[in-house]
């Protein structure tokens, strides 16, 4: 397959479908990322992400509930200094990479910085996404140790080197998880094109990785602030208090 190399623009994703069963009933009528972290809708926070990296186009996936209300949300992007925000809509729960699938028109060929819309980063991406465009092409993910790796992707190594990508492993091989943040060359949409659901009925990010990892292509940063997804009970209250404490701390030093 053809290589392409990584542009010096790069474009935005954040992906914010699914259905959020395991915030119901606080999603039974809004979408999942809609709700509340600390003082912010919690998609503020990966535009915010996106935007600290310098990326000035970004593409919203959604999907299930509330969908319209991304729009009134966020207009055109304008107060985030975004150049151009686009929106699209994800039938159904097909997976992460399922709605990624969306977004091929969109890269026009270019690379692609995709988080999650329930991925919460406490530190600026600009320096790994700076990597990600020296390496010239291929994709890079960013991994960040966690007391329940159970509940992500997890990296098996071999000394430093990545070896598999494990999607929520009963006995995971390593304490980190594969956060929400992924660069991709162009490829990743041919990827996609041969990924079969998995066993929970979705397209995994996890197998996408894990064909960058096949093909020698797969680099990896490890995240040194704090990071929490929000897609839990659990992980929600966490990312709450993160970011209140943060905000707490930022207060002080000002
Ligand atoms: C998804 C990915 C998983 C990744 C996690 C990060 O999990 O499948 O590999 O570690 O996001 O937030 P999900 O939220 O779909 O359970």
């Amino acid at each position: 397959m053809h290589r392409p190399d990584v542009p010096k623009t790069l474009k935005g994703v954040i992906l914010a479908g699914g259905l959020g069963t395991r915030l119901r009933p606080l999603t039974k009528v809004t979408n999942k990322h809609l709700l509340p972290v600390y003082d912010k809708p919690m998609i503020y926070y990966p535009l915010e992400t996106l935007c600290s990296a310098g990326i000035v186009e970004i593409m919203i996936v959604t999907g299930g509930n509330s969908a319209g209300e991304f729009l009134r949300l966020l207009g055109n992007g304008a107060e985030f200094g975004l150049r151009d925000i686009y929106y699209t809509y994800q039938e159904g729960e097909g997976g992460i990479a399922d709605a990624l699938r969306l977004c091929e028109h969109f890269a026009e060929g270019a690379s692609i910085v995709v988080v999650l819309g329930d991925n919460i980063i406490q530190e600026n991406i600009a320096p790994y996404v700076a990597k990600f465009r020296e390496q010239g092409a291929g994709a890079r993910i960013l991994l960040k140790e966690v007391a329940d790796a159970r509940r992500f992707g997890v990296p098996a190594f071999d000394g430093d080197r990545i070896v598999k990508i494990e999607e929520k492993p009963e006995h995971p091989k390593s304490p980190y998880a594969v956060t929400g943040v992924y660069m991709y060359d162009a490829r990743v949409f041919d990827y996609i094109r041969t990924l079969s659901p998995s066993a929970r009925g979705e397209l995994e990010i996890t197998d996408v990785n894990n064909r960058y990892l096949a093909d020698g292509e797969l680099r990896y940063d490890i995240m040194k602030g704090w990071w929490s997804d929000a897609g839990t009970f659990e992980s929600l209250l966490r990312a709450n208090d993160l970011v209140a404490r943060e905000r707490a701390r930022r207060g002080e030093q000002e």
